[in-house]
């Protein structure tokens, strides 16, 4: 087998076995309730990743005879919003796993056989199974959510973060100029974060380091959630209906808050980042701070642009995959890390954890970069263009790294927080 073989393979291991952790940890009423109507039931996720998988790699790629071409409606993401999932007929637990693994073993043999330099875009570079691998670990993030919405005793363990081990606070001065933002070259990069194009961005500040949990509290101590000052219009019709005091799972106890982390009750930790806040949230933070949320160019030129060289990197800390040292992803941990705890991951400026922990709130909508175009499908990317959306970057701490670069773009609307989203605050120099 090549290198890109084996690399493919092993990605699509790793995202099996992680959706077989979520799914094995709980039993079969777990698998198959609705935890949340903003979630799909487990199950339904699970069926669906093999869907995905069959309909782009068993018979795109492939060109094989359907396995169950009967359930594709059903898991047609598009045909049925997630609160009515429940009541389909969805495949059982049984059924879902046995067809996830047929699925799998045709993909195996397909991957033996395909030939990467068939002169099709689908298939350079192992694009169509790298896009498979990042839809699995989505969904795994995703699935990821679900638990942190469970009741009943905690199933997941995972050791704890890092500590500190540099002293992070205050802001990084990113000079003015021309970078350049998406990319051409990464063969894993979804349509929309292409192609590359330069960007002017003026010269800004941003926060060295996400807000934490202490810095949030000092907002909500100062009243913040109350003070009409800090919040947009809309932000202040979405705080009063939804009655929003705290991020989403803290609970108040006596003098202090609690955290309820995936059926652990346990205090705030005030150097860790803060998680679970909507987009209002942020924007009203930051404005009582003093601040604004960064624009997407910013952040991804905070991330990316290596000032010695004028080059735009992969990483903040150059073009290395992301590794345990270098940023809080993947499920090892259960929980963002503190404030410093990744030191080695940091930009050449010293901006720190932008990759990993929680992913961060931007001031900007969802649009296609000058240029674009949709690849493979529409329904990736370009059909949320112009929504009601703001884009987050840098994943968190339940993103795998085969879908998290400096370039890669999430969005969501500005309402949620049951996904693993914090912020930082830029401002204009
Ligand atoms: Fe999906």
């Amino acid at each position: 087998m090549t290198d890109l073989r084996l690399e493919i393979a092993a990605h699509l291991e790793r995202a099996r076995a992680r959706t077989a952790l979520l799914t094995d940890t709980v039993d079969e009423d777990d698998l198959t309730r609705q935890h949340s109507p903003l979630m799909s039931p487990l199950v339904w996720d699970l069926a669906h990743v093999g869907n995905q998988e069959e309909l782009w790699l068993v018979r795109d790629v492939g060109g094989r005879d359907p396995v169950r071409q009967d359930i594709d409606e059903l898991y047609d993401a598009f045909k049925h919003a997630r609160s009515d999932r429940p009541a389909l007929p969805l495949l059982n637990p049984v059924e879902a796993r046995a067809y996830t693994a047929q699925v799998r073993d045709k993909v195996l043999d397909v991957l033996d056989r395909v030939r990467f330099d068939r002169g099709q875009r689908l298939v350079d570079g192992g694009f169509a199974f790298g896009m498979i691998v990042q839809h699995e670990q989505q969904h795994d993030e995703t699935m990821l959510a679900t638990h942190q919405l469970r009741t009943g005793p905690a199933v997941l363990t995972a050791p704890a973060p890092p500590s500190p081990r540099a002293r992070v606070t205050g802001e990084v001065l990113i000079e003015q100029g021309r970078f350049t933002m998406g990319t051409d070259t990464e063969p894993w990069a979804l349509d929309n974060e292409r192609p590359a194009h330069p960007v002017d961005v003026p010269a800004f500040w941003i926060d060295a380091a996400p807000i934490t949990n202490g810095q949030y509290l000092a907002f909500m101590d100062a009243g913040g959630y109350d003070d009409p000052r800090w919040w947009s219009e809309r932000g202040r019709q979405h705080r009063q209906k939804a009655n929003l005091t705290a991020p989403l799972h803290w609970i108040r106890d006596r003098d202090g808050w609690l955290y309820n982390r995936f059926g652990r009750v346990e205090p705030v930790n005030p150097d860790e980042p803060v998680v679970h806040v909507c987009f209002y949230e942020a924007e009203a933070y930051a404005a009582w701070a003093g601040k604004r949320l960064p624009t997407e160019a910013e952040w991804e030129k905070a991330a990316r642009w290596d000032p010695a060289t004028g080059r735009s990197r992969r990483y903040p800390w150059g073009d290395d995959p992301p590794g345990p040292r270098h940023a809080n992803l993947g499920q090892r941990h259960l929980s963002p890390a503190p404030a410093g705890a990744y030191p080695d991951g940091a930009s050449p400026q010293g901006v720190h954890q932008l990759i990993g922990d929680v992913w961060e709130w931007t001031s900007s909508g969802f649009h296609g970069y000058p240029g674009f175009s949709a690849f493979p499908y529409r329904e990736y990317s370009e059909v949320f263009f112009g929504g009601d959306y703001r884009v987050l970057r840098g994943g968190s701490f339940g993103t795998d790294a085969a879908a998290c670069r400096g370039t890669f773009r999430n969005w969501d609307h500005p309402i949620r927080r049951q996904i693993f989203s914090g912020f930082r605050c830029a401002r204009d120099a």
